[in-house]
């Protein structure tokens, strides 16, 4: 890609104005995309840090730099701008060249030159209780991040933390000895799952011996009871064929399903390590995790101190409670341990609610005083998200003040887009219309939810996710199917291409936004931000838009090389939209 061979060239430059230029300084001279297209198209930001090292004045390295430059076949003559920035104007031909090579090679973003291996823990939902609205947001995000990191050519291990260990299965147990009706299990599994607790939970209230029952029970499951545990695994087994199935129809595939219960064996383990380390101890009978107020650790940066009343008080990390149990916290280490052990990977994200940072911040830490020397090998992040809100601001509910069911959700976003599908098209057969509201529905659901940044809340609303016009996953659907069409209908583009020719503005500026694919990519993975791909994505297909407008490709008297340029930027537009939308784990109609 351009930005790459340019990359080079001024790397090459800086070498040549300071031959003892060290690698790392030499790798840090980037080529990015221009951050406002007015000063251009790439830039170069890396000579006033390198300067600033080296105690050169900027502006003077930067000329000295473009006067090693040689650049004049890519781009209009470098512009040096403020305290030494560089920017880069592309020449049409330039560009021109490249998406010919691009369409030839099928070439928008090749691997990258080192690939790590990436742990990605994601949707995690927990089992006898339904998927609901809010696990749309670590299904779909995470997902995203593993088909965009996969892309990019790094080893991804995807794995669902299954909540399928807890206090809850002593109520559960009780439940399903007492109270359980085969006929409405078959029907809706986790639906009876989730009556049989809040039965025996509103019975532990009334009725102390209820609540030591069920504390009874979870105790023999803890020790191997063979029943309590066939009951378990029942439940277990039950929860995965639902959750399977939502899996299944938005297109997530985990490479593991580790629950929290895979680790108990490892949990006692654990503890003693933690207290023979001396990271943890014992107070009043519980063991925790305590600050270790260390000068070089502001209060403030320490997960374990909160301040109360002008002073820091300790929130030590549980990791076992008086009765012998174990915490969630103490399930996480040992995850990680498991992780780093058999994975070795260079990277682990947790696609977690934001309501859980207060954890991450304090497992991380705990962790890694734990294992001091693992994070030189392997970074921890917690990619966070916010809430999605009704049309009141509050927490999305159905009218009642339910949660909302997922599979409902899809359900009524496939009706929903079945509808606009009957009204635009009604000629059309109708398994057609159903296949084409699927894509469309749930194309829409994920695309609403991974446009806004994800720390931000947002408010759910059927009629923008599913509108035609706007930053919608149909728009730009719509404009995949206009762009194939053209394809389709020419009778194929020609293959010994030559050159190509840009003499068109709205040619142009498609075609630079065409190249940008790879680098989107890249900054989605450095950030796992997947809003810039859906950005990205609906600029393309509105410049799309405007070139067709602009640019007819299959009148009669558009013939030779503007043919031919104007269809290959029709194909790399559909490939590039298929591709990134892919990405999303939103798939593409031919027809629309
Ligand atoms: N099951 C948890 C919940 O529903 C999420 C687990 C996230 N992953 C983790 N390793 N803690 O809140």
């Amino acid at each position: 890609m351009l930005h790459l061979i340019l990359q080079e060239r001024v790397q090459a430059a800086v070498q040549a104005v300071l031959p003892d230029v060290t690698a790392a300084a030499l790798a840090s001279v980037q080529v990015l995309p221009a951050t406002d297209p007015r000063f251009g198209d790439l830039q170069c930001n890396a000579l006033m840090g390198l300067a600033k090292q080296r105690r050169l004045n900027p502006r003077q390295l930067a000329t000295e730099v473009v006067a090693r430059l040689d650049v004049a076949d890519l781009c209009a003559p470098v512009e040096i701008a403020g305290a030494g920035f560089l920017n880069f104007r592309l020449l049409p031909a330039a560009v021109a060249h490249v998406l010919g090579s691009a369409a030839a090679a099928q070439l928008f973003c090749p691997p990258t030159a080192t690939p790590r291996t990436v742990v990605i823990d994601f949707s995690s939902p927990n089992v006898a209780k339904p998927m609901h609205v809010g696990h749309i947001r670590s299904t779909g995000i995470g997902d995203a991040l593993q088909r965009i990191f996969r892309r990019l050519g790094h080893r991804v291990i995807s794995d669902n933390h299954l909540g399928d260990w807890g206090t809850q299965f002593g109520k559960l147990i009780i439940g399903w000895q007492r109270h359980l009706d085969p006929a409405a299990l078959a029907a809706d599994p986790i639906a009876e799952l989730e009556r049989l607790y809040k039965v025996v939970n509103a019975a532990c209230d009334a009725d102390p011996a209820v609540l030591e029952a069920a504390r009874h029970e979870l105790v023999k499951l803890q020790q191997g009871d063979p029943a309590n545990l066939a009951i378990w695994q029942e439940m277990i087994r039950l929860s995965k064929v639902q959750f399977d199935s939502v899996y299944g129809r938005l297109g997530v595939r985990f490479d593991h399903t580790l629950g929290e219960s895979f680790y108990n064996p490892q949990l006692a383990g654990v503890v003693s390590d933690l207290l023979a380390s001396g990271v943890a101890r014992e107070s009043a009978g519980a063991i925790a995790v305590f600050s270790e107020r260390r000068p070089e650790l502001p209060p403030k940066e320490d997960p374990l101190l909160v301040q109360k009343d002008g002073e820091w008080v300790d929130v030590p990390a549980l990791i076992q409670k008086g009765d012998g149990g174990f915490n969630y916290t103490t399930t996480d280490l040992a995850t990680i341990d498991y992780r780093l052990k058999n994975w070795a990977p260079a990277e682990i994200l947790y696609v977690v609610d934001d309501r859980q940072s207060g954890h991450f911040r304090s497992l991380f830490h705990v962790f890694h005083r734990w294992q001091p020397g693992a994070a030189t090998h392997t970074r921890l992040r917690h990619i966070g998200f916010g809430k999605i809100l009704g049309d009141d601001g509050k927490p999305f509910k159905t009218r009642s003040g339910d949660t909302i069911r997922l599979v409902d959700l899809m359900d009524e976003a496939e009706v929903r887009a079945l509808k606009v599908v009957t009204e635009k098209r009604p000629e059309l057969p109708e398994p057609q219309k159903v296949e084409i509201a699927r894509i469309v529905g749930l194309g829409a659901v994920k695309w609403q939810d991974l446009l806004p940044n994800r720390e931000s809340d947002y408010q759910f609303s059927w009629d923008k996710m599913l509108a035609l016009q706007g930053n919608t996953s149909p728009y730009v659907q719509y404009q995949y199917t206009r762009a194939t069409k053209v394809v389709r209908d020419s009778g194929g583009i020609p293959t010994a291409t030559g050159d190509l020719e840009l003499p068109h503005a709205a040619e142009i500026v498609l075609a630079k936004h065409l190249l940008a694919f790879g680098q989107t990519l890249e900054k989605v993975a450095e950030e796992c931000r997947p809003n810039f791909l859906c950005n990205y994505l609906y600029e393309l297909a509105s410049t799309f838009s405007r070139f067709y407008e602009a640019c007819p490709v299959l009148k009669p008297e558009i013939i030779g090389v503007t043919r031919t340029t104007r269809l290959v930027l029709c194909q790399l537009t559909a490939q590039v939209l298929r591709e990134g939308l892919d990405c999303l784990g939103i798939e593409v109609s031919e027809v629309m």
